[in-house]
């Protein structure tokens, strides 16, 4: 099968972790680039891509790339690439810009000089254009454009990877998916650990650990892009798909999620049952720092509440109790704390192995990595 130039996106922080996961999965020349990733491969490795990737936003396809140092130059630029070899005027479709640099300050308007040229070109071919739709389109279209340098993608995802599906119910502040998976990953959990998520919310890590822990593919039970595309092979996709799916485990787990509030627990029990995980984990309403963990060894992820519904005194104590129950109750765990509070973080008063600055819905996070041996206790964060 003829090989080609792959582009997933990830989000910041995660580069190395989908790396990984692209070699494992057969890509060549895997390359990090700032929030992605290129490598070369074929359809099935486009296909298998998508379906499981942990770690990816959206699988893309670069289809041209030029300089252009105005409207004009953008808007010729697009009209020169034969499209009708990608879409036909009968199937709709849909633009997403990105701009950066001094040349083209409005994505908005990049988008629709494109969109125009696009359609330009085969209303002259053909006498008909393609029509535009930015809820459901049949191809989407990304067009990033750096100072001069404009590429253009294909869109082989549609609705973003990290959009599971099985979170229909969250609570206030749930962890994204992906970033959820890129920890677990990054944390070297392994299936046969204990896992324990004490402050679980909707139950994200616990759902993605199982799916890591039961070898199930992310993506395995929804619809991409690709799908729509004029040379998608459903043979292969099928072939692709039971490949992945004969390697889904039913083996045991011991993943706890907990959260203090019972409502949550409810919503966790839901998530899990849509995401077929629920048999792999354990829920029970129990408050953190009057409970101990199930198992000795193992890894416990925390994600604690931040900011807004606590006062700053009020966190910063939270997050030493978080601290003294670490070191008193989780002696032989890898702990690792993610929040969006750095300051209440230093309250912890423990002494990380590993830092890393992320984003969380938005919001810049610290991950922070504790080694819960004898002893570790001492300033600083
Ligand atoms: C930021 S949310 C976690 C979000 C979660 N990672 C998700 O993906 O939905 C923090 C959670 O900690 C829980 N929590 C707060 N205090 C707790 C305590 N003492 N013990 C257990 N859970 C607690 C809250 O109920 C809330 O669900």
């Amino acid at each position: 099968m003829e090989k080609y130039e792959i582009v997933a996106t990830t989000l910041m922080g995660l580069e190395n972790t989908l790396a990984s996961e692209i070699t494992a999965l057969g890509g060549e020349r895997v390359k990090v680039l700032k929030r992605a990733v290129s490598y070369a491969g074929d359809d099935a490795l486009l296909y298998r891509s998508n379906l499981a990737l942990r770690t990816a936003l959206r699988v893309m396809v670069p289809l041209t790339e030029f300089r252009a140092g105005n409207e004009e130059q953008l808007y010729y630029g697009i009209k020169d690439f034969p499209w009708e070899d990608v879409f036909s005027p009968e199937q709709t479709f849909a633009i997403d810009a990105v701009t950066g640099g001094a040349v083209f300050r409005h994505s908005q308007y990049a988008a629709l000089k494109s969109k125009d040229a696009i359609a330009d070109r085969f209303r002259q071919k053909y006498g008909r254009r393609p029509g535009v739709d930015t809820k459901d389109p049949d191809i989407l279209l990304n067009i990033r454009i750096f100072d001069d340098k404009v590429t253009v993608s294909i869109d082989s995802s549609g609705v973003s990877l990290d959009r599971r599906g099985y979170r229909k119910v969250s609570n206030e502040a749930p962890i994204n998916e992906v970033l959820a998976a890129g920890i677990l990953l990054m944390s070297g959990w392994k299936p046969s650990q204990p896992l324990a998520d004490p402050m679980a919310g909707s139950g994200t890590f616990g759902i993605e650990a199982a799916l890591i822990g039961s070898h199930t593919p992310p993506g395995i039970n929804r619809a991409f892009a690709f799908q729509r595309w004029t040379e998608y092979d459903a043979n292969l996709f099928e072939r692709v798909r039971f490949e992945l799916s004969k390697k889904i485990s039913d083996a045991e787990l011991k993943i706890y999620c907990r959260d203090i509030l019972s409502k949550n627990i409810d919503i966790i029990s839901q998530n899990a049952e849509n995401a077929g995980m629920d048999e792999h984990l354990s829920l029970k309403k129990e408050d953190f720092f009057e409970s101990f963990p199930k198992e000795p060894g193992g890894v416990v992820v925390i994600n604690p509440p931040y900011g807004e519904r606590l006062r700053m005194t009020d966190l910063e104590l939270f997050y030493k109790r978080l601290g003294d129950t670490l070191k008193q109750r989780y002696e032989g765990y890898d702990a690792w704390v993610i929040s969006s509070d750095l300051d209440a973080l230093k309250a912890v008063g423990l002494k990380a192995s590993f830092k890393a600055d992320l984003m969380n819905g938005g919001l810049p996070a610290r991950l922070v990595k504790y080694e819960m041996y004898r002893g570790s206790r001492e300033e600083g964060e």
